[in-house]
């Protein structure tokens, strides 16, 4: 399936959902119109936080059928590539920051049949992902720095949006270009502005009382900012 050029895809993250009714939040998430499941994996030491692994990704596994989009904030990732592709991921995205050898890892992703993302954090120039771009298949621009849910979106990231989208664009390869960190209703146009075309959102769905109507607003305000839509 190629990529949706009408239409920005949404990926909630379950970061911000009620991890005791995980499978539930889940559903709910699929059932409101979300795209992708993002699955936000920490350890404590790329990022000052901890939260889930394989186990968990199979667990979500069962419970969707749409897509899971696993991001890793660990350190030496390319350890655990077998264990997140049989939980079920189907794509795994890697921090520049965390990648000795991120070209490699990439391609490693992609010989197990998954989506292979590289991520840069906002102080990390697009430059540090210029030469992976022939193997990835996502960039991912953190829009804040990662480690936790609900916080602001930093508008500065959107320069670097606009150079990978001229880069994707020029490469003429099927490349996710997406954003995570902060976005929601206010945010969503100006990042789809930026190029993005997929969006993260967190807080902005799962701490919302109707998750239709909550993706339904992100939807909006993020098609509305195509071009040729204004
Ligand atoms: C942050 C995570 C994000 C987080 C986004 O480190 O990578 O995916 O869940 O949360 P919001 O949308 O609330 O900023
Ligand atoms: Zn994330």
């Amino acid at each position: 399936m190629g990529i949706p050029i009408d239409r920005v895809l949404l990926a909630p993250s379950i970061l911000s959902a009620d991890f005791g009714r995980l499978a539930e939040e889940v559903a709910a998430a699929e059932a409101a119109g979300a795209d992708w499941i993002h699955v936000d994996v920490m350890d404590g030491r790329f990022v000052p936080n901890l939260t889930i692994g394989p186990v968990v990704i199979r667990a979500i596994r069962k419970s969707t059928r749409l897509p899971l989009d696993v991001h890793l904030m660990m350190v030496e990732p390319e350890k655990y590539f077998e264990a997140f592709a049989e939980a079920g991921a189907d794509g795994l995205s890697i921090h520049i920051e965390a990648c000795d050898h991120a070209h490699r890892a990439l391609q490693h992703i992609k010989n197990l049949h998954m989506r292979a993302g590289v991520v840069v954090n906002p102080q990390t120039s697009e430059e540090a992902i210029r030469y992976c771009l022939p193997v990835a298949d996502l960039v991912l621009v953190m829009s804040v720095n990662p480690g936790f849910g609900g916080q602001s979106f930093l508008p500065e990231v959107l320069p670097k949006v606009a150079a990978i989208r001229e880069w994707i664009d020029a490469s003429q390869r099927p490349i996710y270009l997406e954003i995570d960190g902060g976005i929601g209703e206010e945010t969503a146009g100006r990042a789809v502005a930026a190029g993005a075309r997929v969006l993260v959102a967190g807080s902005a769905v799962f701490t919302k009382p109707d998750y239709k109507a909550a993706i339904g607003a992100i939807r909006k305000a993020a098609d509305g900012a195509l071009p040729g839509r204004t």
